[in-house]
């Protein structure tokens, strides 16, 4: 057997389904992961909107950054799962990216490739 290819599935995923999502990665046997808030935009123009009289334009969005490297388990249950949790079928659900990752060490053990994933 091929040992494993190690990939990372990066998500940029609503805030408020960040719980499901953690849920369902775990339920999946994918638990680590590392979780950045950022801001974003997708493909929507930037809106325009009005705060006290004043127009304002939100091209920016809060999302929350998911990144998750996976060996044992596929890259592709990652983001089934992802998907599926972070869904709500309104624009602005997020994206979800695979990349291949060329290398993991352990810092504690010093174990690398996949089994130091
Ligand atoms: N091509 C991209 N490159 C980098 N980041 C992206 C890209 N597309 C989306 N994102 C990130 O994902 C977030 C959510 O994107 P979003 O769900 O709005 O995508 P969309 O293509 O506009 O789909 P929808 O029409 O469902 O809104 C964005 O705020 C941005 O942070
Ligand atoms: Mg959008």
């Amino acid at each position: 057997m091929t040992e494993s290819a190690i990939e990372m599935v990066v998500a940029v995923i609503r805030p408020d389904k960040l719980a499901d999502v953690k849920q369902k990665l775990a339920n999946t046997g994918a638990p680590s992961l590392t979780v950045t808030q950022v801001s974003g935009r997708g493909s929507q123009p930037a809106k325009t909107e009005q705060w006290r009289g004043e127009e304002y334009t939100v091209d920016l969005h809060q999302k929350v950054k998911v990144e998750c490297v996976v060996a044992d388990v596929p890259a592709e249950d990652v983001v089934d799962a992802i998907a599926e949790a972070a869904h709500t079928g309104e624009k602005g659900d997020g994206k979800i990216f695979v990349l291949p990752v060329s290398s993991a060490t352990q810092v504690r053990t010093g174990k690398t490739g996949p089994d130091a994933v």
